[in-house]
């Protein structure tokens, strides 16, 4: 069964609609991510998501490799990788630098996407590392910033930029300076944070929505168990002979976005993936419509007293 696609703002790219998550509580890769990506492409997983900060794009890269080499794949065109700017190297003229060493790591000439991982810089550029310093925040200067990620498109060394973690406000921003728009927006979203109002300003805009932490990323460091466990998605699940996490995947993907999972479990690959041969009633819908709201990461990592954000309140712009 193949992966549908979504378009891409008004290019002629897409984005497939499930992608491949690489990021595990330790911020680590290992001969596991390689062999979780080799697996996953047998399986038919073709988009995968990385960041400098999860330390598994040299895995990924390595695994690319070896499925051409098997024939797994024919070419390295096939497949949708994205990449993302960590805060540390978001300053103008670590930006090239940055998805140079991105692109060394994963042994490839482009990226499909590139993002800007969060909306706020970190002192010393080249330094990966979560969790960091709270003191080390800096504000993101959004404009030459931006600048330099169009710079990465127009040298081909990516197909397409993008942001994520950005509320509405902030893309309204970044849009009003931008010559090339963001194509993507990746946030959290899944049933227990539906984040109604953001998808609405992006399909106004033609920004295409990655959900992340679809199944709430229970059983990873930042993630909730309140989605797996939720009662009526439980009841659902049972009623259709699906699982919860089948359920939550299709939900999202008939909210028209795209997501990406993450398993390194076999079973659990495929289970991710056959979500497209049978749909949610309107009944079922309107039920997960109704799941109270609850933000399972609200960023305050990312805030500081002394920092450009306060409070996550201030850091998504009052929008949680
Ligand atoms: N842009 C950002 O700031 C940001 C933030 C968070 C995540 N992400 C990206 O999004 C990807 C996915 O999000 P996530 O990893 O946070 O959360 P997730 O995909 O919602 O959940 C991952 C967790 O669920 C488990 N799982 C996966 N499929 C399952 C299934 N069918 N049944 C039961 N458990 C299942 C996984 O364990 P097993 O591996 O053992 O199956 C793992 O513990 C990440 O890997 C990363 O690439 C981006």
């Amino acid at each position: 069964m193949s992966i549908p696609e979504l378009p891409l703002g008004s290019t002629n790219k897409t984005i497939p609609c499930l992608g491949f998550g690489t990021a595990t509580s330790s911020f680590s890769g290992s001969d596991a991510t390689k062999e979780a990506v080799i697996q996953a492409i047998k399986l038919g997983y073709r988009h995968f998501d990385t960041s400098a900060v999860y330390q598994t794009e040299k895995f990924i890269g390595e695994a690319i490799t070896e499925a051409l080499s098997r024939g797994l794949i024919d070419s390295r065109d096939e497949l949708f990788i994205t990449s993302k700017l960590w805060p540390s190297d978001a300053h103008r003229e670590h930006v090239l630098p940055a998805i140079q060493n991105t692109l060394n790591n994963l042994g490839l000439e482009y990226l499909d996407l590139y993002l800007i991982h969060w909306p706020v810089a970190l002192k010393e550029p080249g330094k990966h590392v979560f969790p960091f310093d709270k003191k080390d925040l800096l504000p993101m200067d959004f404009k030459s910033v931006w600048e330099a990620m169009e710079e990465c498109q127009r040298l081909g060394l990516t197909k397409s930029i993008g942001v994520s973690n950005f509320s509405c406000k902030k893309l309204e921003n970044l849009l009003a300076g931008a010559k090339i728009p963001p194509a993507v927006n990746q946030v959290e979203m899944s049933p227990g944070w539906q984040q109604k109002k953001l998808r609405e300003f992006c399909a106004q805009k033609g920004i295409v929505i990655t959900a992340y932490s679809p199944l709430g990323a229970k059983g990873t460091a930042w993630g909730t168990n309140r989605v797996m466990d939720n009662e009526v998605l439980r009841e659902i699940a049972n009623a259709k002979g699906k699982t919860v996490a089948q359920i939550c995947l299709r939900w999202v993907h008939e909210q028209g976005v795209s997501c990406v999972v993450k398993s390194f479990n076999k079973n659990r690959m495929k289970e991710n993936r056959d979500i497209y041969d049978w749909r949610l009633s309107l009944e079922e819908l309107k039920k997960i419509s109704e799941i109270p709201q609850q933000k399972m990461y609200d960023a305050l990592d990312f805030t500081h007293e002394e920092g450009p954000y306060k409070s996550p309140q201030e850091f998504w712009d009052g929008e949680i």
